[in-house]
């Protein structure tokens, strides 16, 4: 059973996935009409990754005796200045969200409950993994610098990179 401690701090995840799901999509949205074909695709598969972070802490709460809220989400930015901007953005995101998430680990092991702990195991290495990706795609977006050549072969490679991890893609 959930204590109503960790219960809110895992509602307040559900928002934060959720919200991570809704500014992707306006990502991808914003990266489609660029006609960065291949950017959009990699964007529109976070987007379903991020709510399938929801879902799976809907899922958790729920079993735990808990009661899971889906809440009201704000418009995410929608105008970005070009493609840096986006991965910026999203590994500034991905680094907030690392945060909310070391809290909810922190206030599991001050509440002793360790299932839940090893439960939010799964999204602690989500987040190194994600981190780690945005950083690499800022990087090679610096090298690239202005040059269209590039980006064309930048956009093209995303188009069937992999933003998940190997297990989440099993549908662990
Ligand atoms: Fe739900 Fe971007 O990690």
């Amino acid at each position: 059973m959930l204590s109503k401690k960790i219960e809110a701090a895992l509602n307040g995840q559900v928002a934060i996935e959720a919200m991570s799901s809704q500014a992707y999509l306006a990502m991808a949205s914003w990266a489609e009409n660029q006609g960065l074909s291949g950017t959009a695709a990699f964007l529109y598969r976070h987007s379903d990754e991020e709510r399938l972070h929801m879902l799976k802490l809907v899922k958790f709460i729920n079993e735990r005796g808990g009661r899971a809220v889906i809440s009201a989400l704000k418009q995410p930015g929608t105008n970005y200045s070009n493609i840096t901007d986006i991965f910026k953005t999203l590994f500034e995101h991905e680094t907030k969200v690392t945060n909310e998430i070391n809290k909810v680990v922190d206030l599991c092991l001050k509440e002793k409950d360790y299932t839940t702990h090893n439960f939010m195991q799964w999204y602690v290495g989500e987040q190194i993994e994600e981190e780690a990706l945005a950083r690499t795609l800022i990087d090679k977006l610096n090298l690239i610098g202005n040059d269209k050549g590039g980006l064309y072969l930048f956009d093209r490679d995303l188009e069937g990179m992999s933003s998940a991890p190997a297990d989440q893609k099993k549908g662990a």
